[in-house]
């Protein structure tokens, strides 16, 4: 226990020692509900020369810590920089999201650009940890993070959010083009958490946003193995740092993904009872999450009462304070402000 008292007290909770307020941090916390962000994001001309400009990314981390007295900084960059360094074409358009080329309208076997070409086009990506590391106070842990599989592997099969329908039904139509796809997306992603680390992450987030509607079968097949996949690939190469694994949806089939994937710590999304994550995870798994976004929104009394709900339902388990899902644009920051005196105990 000891050498653990000089830990940020993140990795202190993902050792799996209850701390007391627990440490917090919050999804999407660089964003645009801060002014400041806005402005910044002014001087990249798309947003993937933003993620690829270090000096832009880390500011854009830099700016929520020296608002609020947060407990991780996470890499600014998104899970769509593998698709983009798989060569595939990859565009954020204002106010809809994500576009890509399909893959469904292309005849299969698919093919990428190679893995390693891959991971030189991400050296942004990793002169970025570093920065972050050196302008980070020891106590802040750097988290840092990839897309899961099946959630990198929808956008670039369907080529946009939304529904998720056509990407369900490509493991239908084209199973054996579909988990190519997935390992393709495993080793990728594995060597590209792994560059991470070396750059001085001190932990990882792996975002399975889109883990929900699948038939159980499937979701053995597109989510529980490639993770467990990913992390053991992870494990391959040396890497030791704790892992914290996002299934957002999953519903009742978190408790599969919890217990078979081997990620350390479980992020819960708002829908989520406390009561169930913490009956059916491991004895003993740190937990992380679930405040609604939207209390963030609203303010008030209710953003006190909600936050402390949270507090109550995970008392008894080594805890990390964050949101069910990511900050939106709409959210105050004097209410996050709010929030963080409320964990902390501070009001
Ligand atoms: O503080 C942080 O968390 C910043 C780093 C980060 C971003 N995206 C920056 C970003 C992280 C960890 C992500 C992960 C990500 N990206 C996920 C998983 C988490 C989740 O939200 O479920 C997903 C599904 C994506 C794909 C993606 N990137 C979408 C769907 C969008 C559009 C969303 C929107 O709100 O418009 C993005 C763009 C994006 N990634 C933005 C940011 C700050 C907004 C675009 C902008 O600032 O111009």
């Amino acid at each position: 226990m000891a050498e653990r008292e000089n830990l940020a007290p993140l990795l202190r909770v993902l050792a799996g020692e209850r701390v007391d307020p627990p440490p917090v941090w919050i999804m999407r916390q660089a964003g645009r509900y801060l002014p400041e962000y806005r402005e910044l994001r002014t001087r990249a001309k798309s947003f993937l020369d933003f993620c690829y400009s270090p000096a832009l990314a880390t500011e854009a981390v830099m700016q929520p810590l020296r608002r609020f007295p947060l407990d991780a900084a996470i890499l600014f960059s998104d899970i769509l920089v593998v698709p983009d360094a798989l060569g595939r074409e990859v565009r954020f358009v204002e106010g809809e999201g994500p576009r890509l080329k399909p893959l469904i309208e292309e005849d299969g076997p698919w093919r990428f650009g190679d893995i390693e070409r891959g991971l030189q086009r991400l050296s942004p990506v990793y002169e970025t940890v570093e920065r972050i590391k050196r302008a980070l106070a020891p106590e802040v842990a750097l988290i840092g993070f990839c897309g899961a599989p099946w959630t990198v592997a929808t956008y670039m099969l369907q080529g946009e959010g939304g529904d998720k329908d056509r990407a369900r039904r490509a493991v239908y139509q084209r199973p054996d083009d579909v988990d190519a796809l997935l390992g393709v997306l495993v080793e990728m992603n594995a060597q590209h958490l792994a560059k991470q680390v070396q750059a001085g992450a001190d932990c990882l987030q792996i975002f399975e946003s889109w883990a929900e509607g699948l038939p159980p079968a499937m979701f053995q097949r597109v989510v529980i193995g490639p993770t467990r996949k990913l992390i053991d690939r992870l494990r391959e190469l040396g890497v030791t740092v704790p892992v914290i694994g996002f299934p957002r949806g999953a519903g009742a089939q978190l408790a599969a993904y919890a217990q078979q994937t081997d990620v350390t710590a479980l992020g819960v999304d708002t829908q989520t009872p406390a009561d169930f994550v913490i009956e059916h995870a491991p004895e003993g798994m740190p937990l992380q999450g679930n405040l609604d976004p939207q209390t963030l929104v609203a303010g008030g009394e209710a953003l006190d009462r909600a936050a402390r709900d949270v507090l109550i339902a995970f008392k008894r388990v080594p805890h990390i304070f964050n949101l069910g899902h990511g900050i939106t644009p709409e959210a105050a920051p004097e209410n996050l402000a709010r929030l963080v005196k409320v964990v902390k105990g501070q009001a």
